[in-house]
């Protein structure tokens, strides 16, 4: 079986437009019905909203979003306003805020204590391709845990560097509680640097 990888010389959000190009792709020549994307502020979520829009298939996709937890950047903020999730919503998004699956409570025992927690050495591993598989693998499981994304069936997950999105995945979810079930099928898009 032959595939082809998009390769981005950078990685950051100038990426953006060509990986939802790509995305938009693979999904009009395939049968996942599901996209887990990683949006703080929500934007790089409408954004494909309306990519599947003129494609005239988002009504057979479901996109969920991810943002950061409250607290991230700020106490008791989140970094999405309630406007932008309200926005989203009507485009039939559901945006889920949470734990990180790849910090959770250890990051808050390696920032007390030093050390690094088993789940932030999964993190790392995966930053090794890049950040944004790293987020791409994070957020199915934060969003196969709440529900959102359906385990045992293959998704199509975006994620980025900070901001915007230079990373796409198709993958089967799991839970957190059986995280090595997760199967990473195809790299469909990563920044090479
Ligand atoms: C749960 C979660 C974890 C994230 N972790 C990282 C990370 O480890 N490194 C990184 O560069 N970006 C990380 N991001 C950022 C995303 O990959 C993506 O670039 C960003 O959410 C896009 O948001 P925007 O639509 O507001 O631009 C994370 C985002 C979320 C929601």
């Amino acid at each position: 079986m032959k595939k082809d990888i998009n390769y981005f010389e950078k990685p950051g959000k100038e990426n953006t437009d060509e990986l939802m190009n790509i995305v938009k792709e693979k999904l009009l020549n395939s049968d996942i019905k599901y996209v887990a994307i990683a949006s703080v502020s929500g934007e790089t979520a409408f954004k494909l909203a309306n990519v599947l829009k003129e494609a005239n298939i988002e009504d057979k996709i479901t996109i969920v979003n991810a943002t950061h937890h409250s607290g991230f950047r700020e106490k008791n903020q989140l970094e999405i306003t309630s406007k932008m999730r309200k926005k989203l919503e009507d485009r039939g998004i559901i945006t889920f805020s949470g734990s990180h699956a790849f910090s959770g409570v250890g990051r808050g025992i390696s920032n007390k204590f030093g050390g690094v927690t088993p789940v932030e050495l999964i993190a790392e591993t995966f930053r090794m391709f890049s950040q944004g598989i790293k987020v791409c693998a994070e957020i199915s499981i934060m969003l196969a845990d709440a529900g959102l994304i359906p385990i045992g069936e293959q998704i199509l997950a975006i994620g980025g560097r900070a901001n915007g999105s230079d990373s796409a995945v198709i993958l089967t979810p799991a839970n957190m509680t059986n995280v090595f079930d997760m199967r990473i099928h195809e790299i469909l898009a990563m920044p090479r640097d």
